[in-house]
């Protein structure tokens, strides 16, 4: 409830910012998603927590999906989202993913930017009637030279 509590204040009041009231209304409906708990469940997102309260949230999929990312309204440019990201990018290496890709809002562009991210699709479908933009952003894992069969060594050694 209240990672759900999060998602919805986020998304009306961050994501609100760039997208219509009718599409934020859309992905954050005012009562709970029916399947909203069985999915946390299943995702076990990275939570972030400060003094007992949830600050924060974010789902890695075993392909190096980055799905739901979101930062407390009141805690925006605090630190919050680097600190997840870095608890995904350390699970991603120790899984050995070596592609990490999410589809961005236009509020969460910058921030991925920062974390290391490009854009490789701006996409423009239509939600409610009007435009929402987004970005397929990747970023690839440095997991450590490629290894490769033994190949036969020539020349003269
Ligand atoms: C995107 C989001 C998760 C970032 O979390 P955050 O805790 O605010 O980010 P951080 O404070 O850790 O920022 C780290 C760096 O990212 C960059 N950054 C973050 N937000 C930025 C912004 N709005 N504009 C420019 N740069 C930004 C900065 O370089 C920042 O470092 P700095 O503050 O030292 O300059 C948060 O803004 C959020 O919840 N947005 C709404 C939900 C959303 O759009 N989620 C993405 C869905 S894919």
């Amino acid at each position: 409830m209240e990672l759900w509590q999060l998602h919805h204040d986020t998304t009306r009041i961050i994501i609100g910012q760039a997208y219509t009231p009718e599409q934020v209304r859309r992905w954050a409906p005012d009562a709970m998603e029916p399947w909203w708990n069985d999915r946390m469940a299943q995702s076990n997102p990275f939570v972030a927590e400060q003094d007992g309260k949830i600050v924060g949230f974010a789902e890695l999929e075993t392909d190096g999906h980055i799905d739901r990312f979101y930062c407390h309204h009141q805690w925006q440019r605090r630190g919050v989202g680097r600190k997840l990201y870095q608890a995904i990018e350390d699970e991603a290496s120790r899984l050995g993913i070596r592609l990490l890709f999410a589809e961005v809002s236009v509020t969460a562009r910058k921030f991925f930017e920062s974390m290391g991210f490009e854009v490789t699709v701006e996409q423009n479908n239509i939600v409610c009637g009007a435009v929402a933009r987004n970005f397929r952003m990747q970023k690839r894992l440095d997991s450590g030279p490629d290894v490769r069969e033994p190949t036969p060594l020539s020349g003269g050694r």
